[in-house]
């Protein structure tokens, strides 16, 4: 059985492989999508708050011919009246073919597969990783560079909470010639486990950065994870990206977000060419189908 569960347990050609499969669940939306997981059902669980994740997970079964069974949002669960995870998990993998799940605490997915009959998808496990929205990040990237060439990645804003950085710099990793830089404060910095060597590490923005990056990867300051206050007040404004700095940016470079957004891009950027995010959150439903049909094995 497949779990989704980090991005630490994709080699290289396993994410051509998806990366492949993608691109031909593209092609099937342009005509509506295909009916490979007639009859198959996707439990979402959302412990969390979601829109794309969630909704494009959906989407995605349904653009294959699949159904979904849902709970958006768990004060309408048993979970209310004490159940515990392992048991939520034996129920619905006794419903459903597939499960999606988010939840606050780190590893939370990884209790889930371990009682449950069938693969579990990993939709963001709170400060620790969100492997499926990696795969939609590389999926991006692929459409405007090859990562056979040199580029160079920078991971701006709240690096010390943001999952989607700690998926996406792990799956990076099987690319050697991408080079990967960091720019947060020391509060937010990147947490040592995803850090190699030859990285770069920088506290703040500066021209040189922009003029050599090719894929700006912008991150929200995650309020939620912050049990002091005020420091998260201090620091939710430290990247705000306007018009003028993302004009010191290569023409050919692209500017990635997981969103939501809060103020770390201004909305005057949404017109520049480079302003990639919003492809980026559509393309998470060629990439969920792609996950879905692979963890079925509805694909040879
Ligand atoms: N990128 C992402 O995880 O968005 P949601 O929180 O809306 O699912």
């Amino acid at each position: 059985m497949k779990h989704i569960l980090s991005a630490a347990q994709f080699d290289r050609a396993e994410l051509e492989k998806i990366l492949a499969l993608a691109a031909r669940m593209a092609e099937n939306l342009k005509s509506d999508g295909t009916r490979l997981a007639d009859g198959k059902i996707l439990a979402t669980l959302f412990y969390e708050p979601s829109t794309r994740t969630r909704l494009s997970f959906e989407t995605a079964m349904l653009r294959i011919g699949g159904h979904v069974i849902s709970t958006p949002d768990t004060k309408f669960s048993s979970v209310q009246k004490g159940e515990t995870v392992e048991d939520t998990i034996r129920i619905l993998s006794g419903f459903a073919d597939v499960i999606a799940m988010r939840s606050s605490e780190i590893g939370f997915a990884e209790r889930a597969a371990k009682v449950s009959a069938v693969p579990i998808l990993n939709a963001g496990d709170g400060a620790g990783e969100h492997p499926t929205q990696s795969l939609l990040d590389l999926f991006t990237i692929s459409k405007y560079f090859s990562l056979d060439k040199k580029i160079c990645v920078t991971f701006v804003g709240d690096l010390k909470f943001g999952r989607t950085v700690h998926s996406l710099t792990t799956v990076l990793r099987n690319f050697p010639n991408v080079q990967l830089r960091f720019v947060a404060p020391d509060e937010l910095k990147i947490p040592e486990k995803y850090r190699q060597p030859a990285d770069e590490i920088f506290t703040e923005i500066s021209p040189e950065i922009l003029k050599t990056t090719d894929v700006l990867y912008v991150t929200r300051v995650q309020e939620e994870r912050f049990a002091d206050r005020a420091q998260y007040e201090r620091l939710r404004d430290t990247f705000i990206f306007d018009a003028e700095k993302i004009s010191q940016l290569p023409k050919k470079s692209i500017v990635l977000h997981p969103l939501p957004r809060i103020n770390e891009i201004s909305p005057e950027v949404d017109a520049l060419p480079q302003a990639k995010y919003f492809e980026q959150a559509r393309n998470g439903v060629p990439v969920r189908m792609a996950l879905i049909s692979y963890v079925l094995n509805l694909i040879g």
